[in-house]
């Protein structure tokens, strides 16, 4: 494994194991699996429902709590001071544990600056180890960054080979805010397993187009949190630290970027609708 230092000096695993769209009663059956498999950084949200799934693989797991990092998301329906704190209450319950090592605000949406002033009064009560912010483009993520007191560590943003967001981690290194990729792999959008790019570069390495994917982005100093169900996909998922990109492969890589949103397109309407009327 690899580790990313954070502005707050708190070490991240570079690869990490999502948990959007899993199934909660499945959860901590694919969590259990993926721990067994060697990952550490746990990536849940409350909107998801399967943090308890995600606590129960954890604690069960018998592995001491500090070689963990999990990360959970506040949800936009929990806006207000108030009701992000006790909404962070709810989270550790959940996940049963007594700190949550990195809480994000999960969409920029309602009163996040409330969400934020609660994420930074669980920090500094020793709750929530690291704050940072999900989903914020350029000039939201310098507004928050500049009004913060305690800087985000982390914008989980989507990110991978045809968005790669080059402005935004560029515009992020004032505050020193590392980029999480969600949907490293697009979600398989624009049948992203059979890119002839990445297939090929990977056959020189004897990888598949999904570990050439994950170790582009890895070796562009990005987090990736990569979801699957199946445990071989897990395993191949994992396998991606024993070998290097050359500078010319990751040259063509690079060149597949589109800057565009492949999935979560905040531009469109009904992208931001259907996002807002998700409830908890
Ligand atoms: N902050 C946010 O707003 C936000 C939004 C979306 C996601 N996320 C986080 O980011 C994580 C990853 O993003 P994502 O789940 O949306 O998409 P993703 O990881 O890009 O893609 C997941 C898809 O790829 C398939 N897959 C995984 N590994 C594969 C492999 N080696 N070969 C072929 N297919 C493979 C999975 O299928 P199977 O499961 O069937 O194997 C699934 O359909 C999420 O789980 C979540 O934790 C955050």
């Amino acid at each position: 494994m690899e580790y990313i230092e954070l502005n707050n000096g708190i070490k991240i695993p570079a690869l990490g194991y999502g948990l959007f769209m899993v199934d909660p009663l499945k959860s901590e059956e694919y969590v259990t699996q993926a721990i067994e498999t060697g990952y550490r950084l746990i990536d849940t949200a409350q909107v998801y429902n399967n943090e308890a799934g995600a606590g129960n693989a954890v604690k069960k797991s018998g592995i001491k709590r500090e070689e963990f990092f999990i990360v959970s998301k506040i949800w936009h329906t929990n806006a207000g001071y108030d009701n992000a704190l006790k909404s962070i209450e709810i989270s550790l319950k959940k996940l049963q544990t007594d700190y949550i090592d990195l809480m994000l605000i999960h969409m920029p949406y309602n009163d996040y600056y409330s969400i934020y002033m609660a994420l930074e009064t669980a920090y500094k009560n020793g709750i929530v180890k690291s704050i940072g912010i999900s989903n914020f483009d350029t000039g939201r993520y310098i507004d928050i960054a500049y009004h913060s007191e305690i800087k985000p560590v982390i914008n989980q943003v989507e990110t991978h080979v045809f968005n790669q967001q080059k402005k935004l981690q560029k515009a992020m290194q004032e505050y020193g805010t590392e980029i999480m990729a969600w949907a490293p792999f697009a979600e398989g959008k624009n049948d992203f397993f059979n890119n002839s790019i990445l297939k090929s570069i990977g056959e020189k390495y004897n990888k598949t187009a999904a570990q050439t994917a994950l170790r582009f982005l890895i070796q562009s100093g990005i987090i990736v949190i990569p979801k699957t169900i199946h445990i071989d996909r897990m395993k191949e998922n994992f396998n991606v630290f024993d070998f290097n990109i050359d500078e010319q492969d990751m040259q063509l890589i690079k060149n597949m970027d589109t800057e565009k949103a492949v999935i979560g397109d905040f531009s469109d309407i009904e992208y931001n609708k259907y996002v807002l009327n998700i409830k908890l």
